[in-house]
């Protein structure tokens, strides 16, 4: 089976700008990522801030170029893609971006947002069949037809990316890339949009690709998620293996650092020392060892490769095999309470939905 999307070995460094710290340096933001998604499958990405999951998102839908390796989605290169090409690409990859109020331009009504990526990349379509299926599309994302009238600053911050999910969805697209799509929205309100994904990914017959910095919001609606630390990839697969039993001492560590667990923490959580060192200058070797319980001197000669372990997930860590794996259980019960919470939150709103339990009312 060829994957839906592969990226090979991709590498991002941006040049860090003018500045006394900066001045011919580089940003080692991507340093080598390989993966593949399968069709129909929900892929998350998960680290820290800065750790380069954007830079990989926007790579990966070519809304930026490597700096080198290629991704192929559907078995096609997309760096060698120029005019028409890359605008089939454009439509069949979507992006759903982080900020729902930067996001949309604030002069265009919502039916003219969401009518814009028909125009483009659905010519075929006249303009009564653009705003019948407007009307569909925002009844889909749970607001209503009549919406399609009003302007982005009439709707509040889930409505908001609600109208740029369905702007995604106006171009047919076949992969869904979220770049933490709820991470500026209430608490409240994540739970609902990340419902929503699940649920149009069903819908539509799609494949998503999830970026967050959350573990918690990512678990239950991912098959597998890859961890990503200064620009690498240091554990992929299973979501459910991963968040059950983390092997890697980064993973494990934001297992526990899950939003909230800090508050009552109460079962000696491995808290991250420290800032995410800069990706102008990361440590050699591993660039965990820095902040890493089990580092030795080996962590800063040689970069740790991905291992296969027994049940499939791959690990970069030279003493993966011998750091004892932490057992979170299937429900996560050996976490504290508030990180308990938290994935409660994001697990009845998958399982919701799975019981086809239709929520009602005006979305906030
Ligand atoms: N256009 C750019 N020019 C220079 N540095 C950048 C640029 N975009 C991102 N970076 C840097 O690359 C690193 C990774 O950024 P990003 O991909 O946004 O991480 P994340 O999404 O995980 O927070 C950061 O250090 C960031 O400052
Ligand atoms: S390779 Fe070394 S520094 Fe890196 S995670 Fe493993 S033990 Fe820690
Ligand atoms: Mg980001």
């Amino acid at each position: 089976m060829t994957a839906i999307v592969e990226a090979i070995d991709l590498v991002k460094e941006f040049d860090a700008g003018g500045g006394m710290l900066g001045k011919g340096k580089k940003v080692y933001a991507v340093s080598g990522v390989s993966f593949e998604v399968q069709r129909g499958e929900t892929f998350a990405i998960v680290g820290e801030s800065g750790c380069g999951k954007s830079t990989l998102a926007r790579t990966l839908s070519r809304l930026i170029a490597p700096t080198s390796g290629d991704v192929l989605v559907q078995g096609t290169s997309v760096g060698a893609l120029k005019g028409r090409g890359l605008r089939d690409l454009r439509s069949k990859i979507q992006f759903i971006f982080q900020d729902p109020f930067s996001s949309l331009n604030p002069r265009m009504s919502v039916g003219a947002l969401i009518a814009e990526p028909m125009e483009v990349h659905r010519p075929d379509l006249n303009a009564k069949q653009r705003r019948a299926e407007t009307a569909q599309l925002l009844r889909q994302v749970g607001l209503r037809a009549a919406h399609m009238d009003r302007y982005p600053h009439e709707f509040s911050g889930g409505q908001r990316q609600r109208i740029g999910i369905a702007r995604a969805l106006a171009a047919k697209p076949e992969i869904l890339i979220g770049d933490e799509p709820v991470s500026a929205l209430d608490v409240s309100v994540q739970a609902q949009v990340i419902n929503l994904l699940a649920d149009l990914k069903t819908e539509f017959g799609l494949t998503l690709i999830i970026v967050a910095h959350d573990l918690a919001v990512v678990r239950h609606m991912s098959d597998r998620i890859a961890v990503m630390y200064l620009g690498r990839i240091v554990e992929i697969g299973d979501a459910d293996a991963i968040t059950a039993n983390p092997r890697h001492p980064y993973t494990q560590a934001l297992m526990s650092a899950v939003p909230e667990a800090r508050i009552d923490a109460n079962r000696n959580p491995i808290l991250l020392e420290g800032e995410i060192p800069s990706p102008i200058n990361p440590p050699s070797g591993c660039r965990f060892r820095t902040r890493c319980a089990f580092a030795k001197a080996i962590c800063a000669e040689k970069i740790p490769l991905l291992e296969t372990t027994k049940d499939g997930r791959e690990v970069a860590c030279h003493f993966h095999k011998e750091i004892p794996v932490s057992d979170y259980g299937s429900e996560t019960q050996a976490l504290p309470e508030a990180a308990k919470r938290r994935f409660a939150l994001f697990r009845g709103a998958v399982n919701a939905r799975k019981e086809n339990k239709t929520q009602q009312g005006e979305y906030q």
